[in-house]
């Protein structure tokens, strides 16, 4: 087992042509100038190559295109870059499209978690584990789901997200593997699908278009900005514990209709109005993480104020346009038809 304590040099990302592993890449490569880190991930219509442009260090990085659910690909990928960790953000991500299509959610977040805690315990080499904490369910003000608390997810999503969390917990359990799961409530910045509601309302705004809300936006999220998610990984994987589990929250809790009409301040005047259409079926209601055990343990706190986090992320949407029409491919428009058709 690798000695927590000492950075890693060679990390493998898995996923980090999406939202949250490339922060997370970027994040290592600048703020760890001896580390090289290789991307491994599948281009699914949420990976986007043009996310592995312009990176800081970008010497120090190399890609691979593979999917965490085929073994022989994975093992292949630390054979040739053997690595000190694997650190898996790649997954399904959408609980919309798990309402519409919930398979190929259970072939990456459950049969590829599998698959990476094999390989990895073949190579006897950490795993961090990416979760989320919808594998909860939903939770009633002021309650905060601590480390101890049951699982009980409600969406398609959550639930594969909670049985690879469950497979990852059973593998230190049964072979004393060094794993590690993390879980962040809903992450908000640069270079987010945009299906997600922050990035959708920003260009929907921005194109005086409706602004769809689900039911009557009284549901709650806890919003935390992916550069403090990335910073309380990378704490994770230097300084965590083998078994643990480390929770990461914003303590920002914020209504759809707060966020909805934050966005559409910070965007201005465009002729975009808030529609309210029928809710997501199963909508949970609230979410929200105890992180006290995580602070004792790492040291970790977010630092990103809200405001200025959310008024430089519509910014960075607005400035890079090429990146909006580059990433709303055909397979975003159907998806996103299909979504609201009927609502
Ligand atoms: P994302 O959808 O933006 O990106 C997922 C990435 O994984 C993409 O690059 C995609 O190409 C890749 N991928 C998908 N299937 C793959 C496969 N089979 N093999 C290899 N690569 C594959 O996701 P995200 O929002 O960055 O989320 C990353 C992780 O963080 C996920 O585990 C998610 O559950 C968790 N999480 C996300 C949030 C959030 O607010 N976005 C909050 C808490 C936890
Ligand atoms: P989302 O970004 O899909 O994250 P999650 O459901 O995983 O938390 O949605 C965040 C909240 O915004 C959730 O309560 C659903 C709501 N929402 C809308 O009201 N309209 C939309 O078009 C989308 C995508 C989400």
């Amino acid at each position: 087992m690798p000695d927590p304590h000492t950075p890693c040099q060679r990390i493998l990302v898995t996923g980090a042509a999406g939202f949250i592993g490339n922060a997370f890449l970027r994040r290592v490569l600048s703020k760890r100038p001896d580390a090289s880190v290789c991307t491994f991930d599948a281009l699914t219509y949420a990976g986007h190559e043009e996310n592995l442009e312009d990176l800081p260090g970008a010497e120090r990085h190399t890609f691979i295109q593979g999917d965490v659910a085929d073994a022989a690909a994975v093992r292949k990928a630390i054979a040739s870059f053997a690595p000190d960790a694997v650190v898996n953000f790649a997954a399904e991500t959408h609980v919309d499209r798990s309402i519409l299509d919930a398979e190929p959610f259970l072939r990456t977040n459950v049969f590829g978690t599998q698959v990476l805690l094999e390989a990895c315990r073949a190579a006897d080499i950490r795993l961090i584990c990416i979760s989320t904490d919808e594998v909860y369910g939903s939770l009633e003000a002021p309650l905060e789901a601590d480390t101890d608390c049951a699982l009980a997810p409600r969406n398609p999503y959550a639930a594969t997200k909670a049985a690879g969390d469950l497979l990852a917990q059973a593998a230190f359990i049964t072979h004393g593997q060094d794993v590690i799961i993390t879980r962040s409530t809903n992450n908000y910045g640069p270079r987010q699908t945009p299906e997600k509601l922050v990035p959708l309302m920003i260009l929907r705004a921005r194109a005086g278009a409706s602004l769809p809300v689900y039911g009557d936006g009284t549901h709650v999220r806890d919003w935390l900005h992916v550069d403090d998610h990335s910073d309380g990984i990378l704490a994770a994987l230097e300084r965590g514990k083998a078994g643990a589990l480390y929770h990461f929250s914003g303590s920002n809790e914020q209504s759809t209709l707060g966020i909805v009409r934050a966005v559409l301040d910070a965007v201005g005047p465009t002729g975009a109005r808030i529609e309210h259409v029928r809710d997501r079926p199963g909508h949970d209601r609230r979410y929200q993480l105890d992180v006290s055990t995580t602070h004792a343990a790492l040291g970790w706190a977010p630092i990103v104020p809200f405001a200025a986090g959310l008024a430089s992320a519509v910014a960075w949407y607005l400035d890079n346009d090429a990146w909006s029409r580059a990433t709303a491919g055909e397979d975003l428009r159907t998806f996103l038809e299909a979504n609201y058709a009927g609502r």
